[in-house]
């Protein structure tokens, strides 16, 4: 699933309802280039009171020096890579520039798979103040930005004490990158080593597996395993193994550590409930099995407290369960000379009003809804992928029979699609199709706003009308959604960290503001201010004391530790107190992270370009 290609649909800056934006939006000529973010900016914010503390950074005296950096690769068995952008082929600034290679970057850029496979791109470049740009023009400026300043190629667990062991020692920053996928770029960080995972791809399939804890057949992967191998492996030995939507999304890395909602996860659990042990480097550098009896806090914490944070997850083994078919059903409605807007509303209510059993069922239903932009402006609401696990097409067309009868009874006929599958990843395929773009088709800048809503919300009447009322609102305002109907109760037996709030939870749902890159910092804090202060606050004032999901949220949430933690927090800091003392592993809003912040990002929110400190109170 290629969720800024969503996104994009969803809002593409429709921020210009209200209207202080739109007389920003009319003078939207950036007053940056393309490169807005000098890596060594001097623009000094003295934003925080107390003893600042921070990273060391290139440039500054007690840097490492080459033959300290070279030591290092030594130890590393030569896996020490100095980064080099990946666009840098489009610009003659760099000894990289081919003209060819970077047409090949123009067409393809928007294809997961080549940044994935970068040792330090990142799929959210802004974060890395989109420094390095595919461009048609090889005079535009390329430089390395928030990108990390050395990567250890790791295949090791002793290689990954090694970068550690040298970060806390020189005072480095550490950076964790498995895929880059995070949507808050906190794989990302001027100034840092990185630890990159991408290569500890082994997968070994476990057919006998037995534990006090679990018995039965299970998989391990290592830490840099995508979910398209994963699920090719699930095939291969036909069983059902539990994971995100997008082929390149990572299994053991941030999807894991932050919960992991999983097509299939209505019925058997989210990713980290199917967890039964684990392997990771400790920041003191031991690397330690992880299993319910030898290491049961670090078993809890390790699933769901988030990742960049107790140290680096090298395995994860994970429950297989039977082969399952699929049903996969994709429809959309939206307002036209037969349906008025009236009628699309009452549509959206009965949608609403059948999701708790939609979500009994086992299903994921994910549509989106937006507001149509143009002459005549309009709603949309398309039901990307009806995931219905173990559901022949007739068990799914009965579970829908009494939503689509009121839509009949409203006037509107709603063509579905609908195919069986014999398999889960047959089914994955056809309801999350690879996203294959070129750059100009590639919306990367988005400010994300999310929120678990409790079942409760579409049960009771007065919840319903608020839920209802605000969604629309929402809507009105010029904002979509991506919308997950799930169940997510904790499976029989067991306890870990993933935040509570999703536990009762019937919907996760997903806002989002955009902007073109070259926006000017103005107008992308606008954007993020109405998010994070309009937008998701509304959502919080019908579910209040719910949270949010970690891995798909605003990163500025205000009270973060309740939002993604939950009652979970004491508990989570108390073991990152004492397994990370020295906040060797940091990242945004992650357990641990008060008080740190970047400095020098150019007033640019968010972005990694500055170097990092901590204000010691
Ligand atoms: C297109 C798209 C689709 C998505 N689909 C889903 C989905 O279906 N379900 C879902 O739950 N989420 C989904 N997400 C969100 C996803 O879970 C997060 O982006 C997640 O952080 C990705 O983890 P990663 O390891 O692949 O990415 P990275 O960006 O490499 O890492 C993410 C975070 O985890 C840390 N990290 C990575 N590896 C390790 C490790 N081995 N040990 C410790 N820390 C580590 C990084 O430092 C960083 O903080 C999606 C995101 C995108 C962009
Ligand atoms: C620093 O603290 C002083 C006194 O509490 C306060 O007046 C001032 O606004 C603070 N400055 C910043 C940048 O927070
Ligand atoms: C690390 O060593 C290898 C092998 O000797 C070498 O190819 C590589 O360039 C070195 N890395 C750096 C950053 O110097
Ligand atoms: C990383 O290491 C792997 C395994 O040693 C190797 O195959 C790969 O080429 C390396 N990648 C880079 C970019 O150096
Ligand atoms: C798993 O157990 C079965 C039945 O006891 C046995 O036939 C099989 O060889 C075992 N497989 C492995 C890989 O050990
Ligand atoms: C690292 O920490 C773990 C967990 O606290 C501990 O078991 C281990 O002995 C420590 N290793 C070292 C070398 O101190
Ligand atoms: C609208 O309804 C009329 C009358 O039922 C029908 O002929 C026409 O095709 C419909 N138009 C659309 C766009 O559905
Ligand atoms: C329907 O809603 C859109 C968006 O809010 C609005 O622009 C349009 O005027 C409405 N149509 C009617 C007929 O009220
Ligand atoms: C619904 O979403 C899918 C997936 O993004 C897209 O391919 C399709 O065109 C959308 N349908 C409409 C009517 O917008
Ligand atoms: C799938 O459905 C079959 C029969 O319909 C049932 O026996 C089986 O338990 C179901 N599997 C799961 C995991 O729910
Ligand atoms: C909910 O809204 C509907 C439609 O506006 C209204 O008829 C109903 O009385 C409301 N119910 C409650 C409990 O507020
Ligand atoms: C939605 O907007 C209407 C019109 O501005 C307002 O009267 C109503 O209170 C709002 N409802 C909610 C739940 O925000």
């Amino acid at each position: 699933m290629n969720l800024h290609v969503l996104i994009s649909i969803l809002i593409s800056a429709q921020l210009a309802s209200t209207a202080d934006i739109s007389s920003l939006l009319a003078s939207s000529a950036p007053i940056y280039p393309i490169s807005y973010v000098d890596t060594r900016s001097q623009i000094l914010h003295q934003r925080q009171n107390g003893t600042e503390h921070c990273r060391v950074f290139p440039g500054d005296q007690e840097w490492p020096t080459d033959a300290e950096w070279a030591k290092l690769n030594q130890t590393v068995g030569g896996a020490l890579i100095k980064p080099v952008p990946l666009a840098a082929v489009c610009h003659s600034s760099w000894p990289q520039y081919d003209a060819a290679k970077c047409q090949y970057l123009l067409e393809n850029w928007g294809n997961h798979e080549l940044r994935v496979a970068d040792p330090s791109s990142i799929l959210y470049p802004y974060y890395q103040g989109a420094s390095c740009l595919p461009s048609r023009n090889p005079s535009t400026p390329c430089t390395i930005g928030g990108s990390p300043e050395y990567v250890v190629n790791v295949t090791t667990p002793a290689q990954i004490s090694a970068a550690i062991a040298f970060a806390k020692e020189k005072n480095v920053r550490l950076i964790v990158k498995n895929t880059g996928h995070d949507i808050s770029g906190k794989s990302t960080g001027a100034g840092s080593l990185s630890i990159w995972t991408h290569n500890m791809n082994q997968v070994d399939w476990l057919p006998n597996y037995s534990t006090a804890y679990y018995t039965g057949p299970a998989v391990r992967v290592g830490a840099g395993v995508e979910l398209g191998q994963y699920y090719q492996t699930a095939e291969d030995h036909g069983v059902t193994l539990v994971g995100g939507e997008c082929s390149t999304v990572g299994v053991a890395g941030g999807y894991l550590a932050g919960g992991g909602h999983s097509p299939s996860g209505g019925l058997f659990g989210m990713g980290a409930d199917n967890v039964v042990e684990l392997t990771a480097v400790l920041p003191n550098g031991t690397h330690v099995n992880i299993t319910p009896t030898t290491e049961p806090e670090f078993f809890w914490a390790f699933r769901g407290g988030g990742g960049s944070t107790f140290g680096v997850v090298t395995s994860v083994t994970v429950k297989a369960h039977p082969k399952i078919p699929v049903t996969v059903s994709q429809w959309d409605f939206s307002t036209g000379p037969n349906v008025t807007n009236a009628t699309f509303w009452a549509a959206f209510r009965a949608y609403l009003e059948h999701i708790p059993a939609i979500a009994d069922s086992g299903s994921q239903a994910f549509p989106s809804f937006q507001l149509i932009k143009g002459d005549s402006p309009g709603f949309r609401f398309n039901m990307t992928s009806f995931f219905a696990p173990n559901m022949t097409i007739s068990q799914y067309d009965a579970l829908m029979a009494p939503f689509f009868k009121r839509l009949t009874a409203l006037g509107l006929s709603v063509p579905q699609h609908s195919t069986f599958h014999e398999t889960y990843l047959t089914g994955w395929e056809r309801a999350f199709p690879k996203i294959k773009a070129p750059f100009d088709e590639h919306k990367p800048n988005t400010a994300t706003g999310s929120r678990l809503f409790p079942r409760k919300n579409f049960e009771d009447q007065t919840l319903l009308n608020n839920t209802f009322n605000t969604l629309k609102n929402i809507t009105d305002l010029g904002y979509g959604f991506f919308f997950y109907c799930q169940r997510n109760p904790a499976p029989k037996g067991v306890d870990n960290a993933i935040n509570p709030a999703y536990r009762d939870s019937a919907v996760f749902l997903m806002v989002a503001g955009t902007w073109e890159t070259g926006t000017s910092v103005a107008m992308i804090n606008t954007i993020r201010n109405a998010v994070s202060y309009q937008i998701v606050p509304m959502l919080k004032a019908i579910t209040p004391g719910s949270g949010a999901y970690m891995n798909e949220a605003d990163i500025r949430e205000p009270d973060w530790q309740q939002s993604f933690f939950g009652a979970n927090y004491p508990r989570l800091l108390a073991l990152k107190k004492k397994l990370d003392p020295d906040n060797v592993f940091y990242a945004k809003a992650a357990v641990g992270s008060e008080g740190w912040y970047i400095k020098d990002d150019g007033g640019l929110p968010e972005v990694q370009n500055g170097r990092l400190c901590q204000t010691v109170r």
